[in-house]
């Protein structure tokens, strides 16, 4: 008989033969800022998020600093959606603004914005669309725009999250031409078309107004497609790439892992957030020991960095 329990017979063992773990570095936290004064909005779907305005964004900016996790990820709500989301790459934009002000103030954060039309548009697309078609060339040089844009505003990694074809290329090559060789490229390379991502679009206001994102988000069924995908992300100048949601897409996280050499992403959206949250409120499960194992569970099938809503809690208990 194969003895395995010999090694787990108290915490001294355990500890030396654990194969994974989690530090508060691989840890990237979402932050929503909105357009207006002095306004701090729980989101109602996501307890314990909120939405700041610029001008009350210190007090979650000096928790996340002194929670030592890597940084953030920034996504703005304007106050005004156009049809071609023009806030999204205007220089005074609530983004860039909000960009400024972090670099300004917490030059030590990380600072990756997100790259989308979403938050912008007045239909809630993350392309520019005509009638009720989304186009896809139409869109890359808007994205292009916003993305250098928020590299001029201080943003210190690009993450487009729109899943148009050949974005990665458009926004590679419009950095390089205008000064900006030197930011990375973190690319949402498969983004699934996901029912986990509806809290996040009360916390965002990004839902669209008419039909899905079926048309440019991936359709959950494809694995192979996955990693085609990542594998062209990669070739048109992708520094980072990154697999969302996370936990029930584990399985391509670990192919991901075994077939490309360069940092894998996970983004443990809203929707993985509010379940746990909401049980944990009705004392069904402990969220303190769920949460941990979850985020070792992404650890262990390969991914170097964890986007997570339970950023500075998971910070706070690995003090
Ligand atoms: C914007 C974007 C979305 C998320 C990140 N960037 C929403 C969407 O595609 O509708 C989801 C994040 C989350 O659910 O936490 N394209
Ligand atoms: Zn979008």
């Amino acid at each position: 008989m194969k003895r395995f329990r010999r090694l787990r017979a108290d915490e001294r063992l355990r500890r030396l033969v654990r194969e994974t773990s989690i530090n508060k570095s691989d840890l990237i936290y979402p932050l929503f800022v909105i357009e207006g004064e002095n306004i701090k909005n729980p989101v109602k779907s996501m307890p314990e998020i909120y939405q700041y305005s610029v001008d009350r964004l210190d007090e979650i900016l000096e928790r996340i600093k002194k929670s030592g996790i890597s940084g953030l990820l920034i996504f703005g709500i304007p106050e005004k959606k156009d049809v071609l989301g023009s806030s999204a790459y205007d220089d005074n934009g609530i983004t860039q603004k909000a960009v400024r002000y972090i670099k300004e103030k917490y030059p030590e954060l990380l600072i990756i914005a997100d790259v989308c039309l979403c938050e912008y548009t007045s239909h809630g697309h993350c392309g520019v669309i005509s009638g009720n078609k989304i186009l896809n060339d139409e869109t890359l040089p808007l994205l292009s725009k916003m993305a250098l844009s928020l590299a001029k505003a201080g943003a210190d990694i690009i993450a487009p999250s729109d899943m148009m074809d050949g974005r990665v290329k458009a926004i590679r090559t419009f950095l390089d031409e205008n000064g900006f060789k030197e930011i990375p490229i973190m690319s949402y390379s498969a983004k699934f078309a996901s029912g986990y991502y509806s809290p996040f679009r009360d916390a965002a206001e990004s839902a669209p107004c008419f039909g899905d994102r079926k048309s440019y988000q991936m359709d959950f069924a494809n694995g192979h497609e996955a990693l085609l995908e990542i594998a062209d992300d990669i070739e048109e100048g992708a520094d980072i790439v990154m697999i969302k949601p996370a936990l029930a897409y584990l399985d391509l996280v670990k192919s991901a892992r075994e077939n490309f050499n360069l940092p894998i992403a996970v983004y443990n959206v809203s929707g993985e957030y509010s379940m746990i949250k909401s049980a944990s409120i009705n004392g069904w499960i402990d969220e303190r020991n769920i949460v941990m194992e979850n985020m070792i569970a992404m650890k262990r099938a390969g991914a170097d960095i964890i986007i997570t809503y339970h950023a500075l809690d998971v910070a706070y208990w690995l003090e």
